[in-house]
């Protein structure tokens, strides 16, 4: 299991840097880090993105417009350099997702103040699954949303991940068949509330 490192670290240590210093120094485990994208990760996460959905994976360019959209809620997570996974969101106020295979179809949505802090995409790879780099992203971003005053965490499940989202407080709230064009694929729309 990773310790996660960076987000905010003053929050977590109320401002002592000896003391954050010292707690490192003293981790036996891998640190995982946790921090909003930059423009100079788009290509590396396109590729691990192609890697896990291959040709149904977001292309560069949507990448592109969707970290201008809300940088913020776009957070990458690495382990000494490396690329371990990377989480997506906007902000919107739609109850009900569907998704539209169109370029701006997050964009045209995204609104600042909307009510909704929405995953468009939680990715990690294939070598570093279940040592718990999406419940890191996933408790990341969720800070992401409480800073940007959204109510509730929204995402759409394949049906085998709905456990992932039920241990970080999400609850089912409507089957969303067809959701995505998978033969064989439920979709559930989860959702968690900010207290
Ligand atoms: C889904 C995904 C993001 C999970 O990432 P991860 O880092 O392995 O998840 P975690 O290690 O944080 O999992 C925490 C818990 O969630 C549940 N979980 C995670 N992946 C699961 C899976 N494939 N099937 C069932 N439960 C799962 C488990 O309860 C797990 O705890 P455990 O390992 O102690 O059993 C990763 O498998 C992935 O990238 N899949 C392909 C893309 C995808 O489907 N993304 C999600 C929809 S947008």
């Amino acid at each position: 299991m990773f310790h996660i490192f960076n987000i905010d670290p003053q929050d977590f240590f109320a401002g002592s840097e000896d003391f954050l210093a010292e707690g490192v120094a003293l981790l036996p485990e891998p640190l995982l880090e946790i921090a909003p994208a930059s423009y100079a990760d788009l290509e590396e996460i396109y590729q691990l993105e192609s890697e896990i959905e291959g040709p149904d994976g977001a292309d560069l360019v949507s990448l592109m417009a969707r970290w201008r959209m809300f940088g913020a809620g776009f957070l990458t997570a690495r382990q000494g350099g490396q690329l371990l996974g990377y989480i997506e969101t906007c902000l919107w106020d739609c109850q009900l997702p569907h998704f539209e295979a169109r370029p701006d179809f997050f964009t045209s949505r995204h609104r600042l103040g909307a009510a909704n802090l929405y995953i468009i995409f939680l990715g990690v790879a294939a070598d570093y699954r279940r040592q718990g780099v999406a419940s890191s992203l996933l408790a990341a971003v969720s800070r992401v949303g409480w800073r940007y005053g959204a109510r509730r965490l929204q995402a759409v499940s394949r049906s085998h991940i709905v456990p992932l989202y039920e241990a970080a407080g999400f609850l089912p709230v409507a089957a969303m068949p067809g959701f995505l064009p998978e033969p064989g694929t439920d979709f559930m729309l989860m959702e968690r509330p900010f207290l």
